[in-house]
């Protein structure tokens, strides 16, 4: 028998060591290398498998072969079903992240329930949670009619034993996939080993048995599933659930989908009865919206294939600091400082001895480039202390010389703020042409410049 050794794995990125050390060789980050048996990284991750006895060959396809649109499972809740392209793929793993207590548990049950009531076979394994305490949420949600099939194991292998028995499912829960093991390994659960065999074995399931497997994955401090990024390459979709814990409000975003478009969003609002899906996330997201008051500038925002009105709420402040604070919530930071120094070098207002802060109101967090112009009117405004015409929408990117570049989806964008009552739209020249949208006077300009003009 081979000698056993150990090995160090970073829980990170996988990256594996022969020896501890505080710092990570591969991936740099700190204090992320955990002891564990060799051979829990299953042969090929030390980038050496094992000879093989006898090889077969393999028939060449071309790219013009018969295919089939994968079928579909739609679950009956739009906003998933929207999210996943479709409704969920049979034969296909999706991983479905987000920190502790966003409502992962809550709307994974609420899909299997939908599922089963439609007389699907839908079973549901929880790792964290005892039988009771689903039941009682089910309870709450007002599901305990629903023939979902339930058990509480975390043990990988009875799990696949169970499911070898009987009626094969269509929707397997796995919540969470960080709490599995297999004896076949001798790393604590959670470690990058476990959670990379368990997820390797539940995905091998899926593909023989056809059922959809909705893994749940837990988030780290910095927004990252735990365990290894290749949990992410491994399943088919990857899917975020975010928001903000004050807010009722909970953002479904596609990460990674082998089946459809990413960039989507489905909102849903935690209730007393659990998560509702919101079809008009526009109204949501401008809903509280007070009168004039300077800083305040709504972005007609493109998520995926789905338009969204968002306010977007600066403050500029005089500091009383050195180096005076900056602070985001919603949006990128290194965007701001950058369009910080875009209105600085190319419309002369200079914020170096003001405090900005920029949120994004509802909890919504933006990443389109597009966002720019809104954000430079609400900064402009608050600076000035002018409040800006309320019933404007902004949009654009504005490059570093100060330009303002033309941005996708116009019409998109118009259609939504005509709905919603918006009267105007200041937009960059260029882009699509605007049809059906003649409700809405267009402002257009060419840089961030004239737009600071109109501000004045
Ligand atoms: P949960 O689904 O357990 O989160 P996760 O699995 O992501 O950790 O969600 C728990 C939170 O949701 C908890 O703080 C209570 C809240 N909640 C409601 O507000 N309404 C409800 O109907 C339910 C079931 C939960
Ligand atoms: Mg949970």
């Amino acid at each position: 028998m081979a000698k056993r050794t150990t090995t160090y794995v970073c829980q990170s990125c996988g990256g594996i060591s022969p020896r501890w050390a505080g710092k990570c060789p591969a991936c740099e980050g700190w204090n992320t290398l955990v002891e564990e048996a060799d051979g829990g990284a299953m042969g090929t991750a030390h980038g050496v498998p094992k000879a093989q006895t006898k090889a077969k060959t393999l028939e060449l396809e071309t790219l013009s072969g018969s295919t089939e649109e994968a079928p579909r499972l739609p679950t009956g809740i739009a906003e998933l079903d929207r999210v996943t392209g479709g409704g969920l793929v049979p034969g296909s793993a999706l991983l479905i992240g987000g920190e502790p207590g966003i409502g992962k548990s809550t709307l994974l049950l609420q899909v299997s329930a939908a599922l089963a009531d439609k007389g699907r076979n839908a079973v549901y394994f929880s790792g964290e949670e005892a039988s009771a305490q689903i039941r009682l949420r089910a309870q709450r949600l007002g599901l305990t009619q629903s023939p979902v099939k339930l058990a509480a194991e975390t043990n990988l292998n009875n799990i696949l034993a169970t499911l070898g028995k009987g009626k094969t499912p269509d929707l397997v829960i796995i919540d969470s996939i960080q709490t599995l093991w297999t004896d076949g390994l001798d790393s604590s659960p959670g470690t990058v080993s476990q959670v990379r065999a368990a997820t390797q074995s539940m995905i091998r399931y899926a593909k023989l048995s056809g059922a959809a497997v909705l893994l749940v994955g837990h988030v780290t401090k910095d927004g990252q599933i735990a365990g290894p990024k290749v949990v992410e390459h491994m399943v088919d979709t990857v899917l975020y659930f975010e928001g903000d814990r004050g807010q009722p409000y909970r953002i479904l975003r596609t990460v990674k989908n082998r089946f459809g478009a990413t960039d989507e969003i489905g909102v849903f609002e935690m209730g007393q009865t659990g998560l509702k899906e919101v079809a008009n996330p526009s109204e949501l997201f401008l809903g509280d919206r007070g009168g004039e008051t300077p800083g305040a500038a709504v972005f007609a925002s493109m998520e995926g294939t789905r338009p969204i009105l968002v306010e977007l709420q600066a403050l500029v402040v005089p500091s009383a600091l050195g180096t005076p604070r900056r602070a985001v919530v919603g949006w990128d930071g290194s965007r701001l400082a950058q369009l910080l120094a875009v209105l600085e070098a190319r419309c002369g207002i200079t914020l170096s001895h003001h405090d900005v802060y920029l949120n994004v109101a509802g909890g919504l967090r933006i990443s389109e480039p597009a966002a720019d112009a809104a954000a430079a009117a609400a900064l402009v405004s608050s600076f000035s202390g002018v409040p800006l015409r309320p019933d404007s929408v902004y949009f654009g990117e504005v490059s570093l010389s100060g330009a303002l570049r033309p941005a996708g989806h116009g019409p998109a964008r118009l259609k939504e703020a005509g709905k919603l009552g918006f009267k105007r739209a200041v937009m960059p020249v260029g882009g699509e042409m605007e049809t059906g949208a003649s409700k809405i006077e267009i402002d257009r300009i060419a840089s961030v410049r004239e737009l600071v003009d109109r501000l004045k």
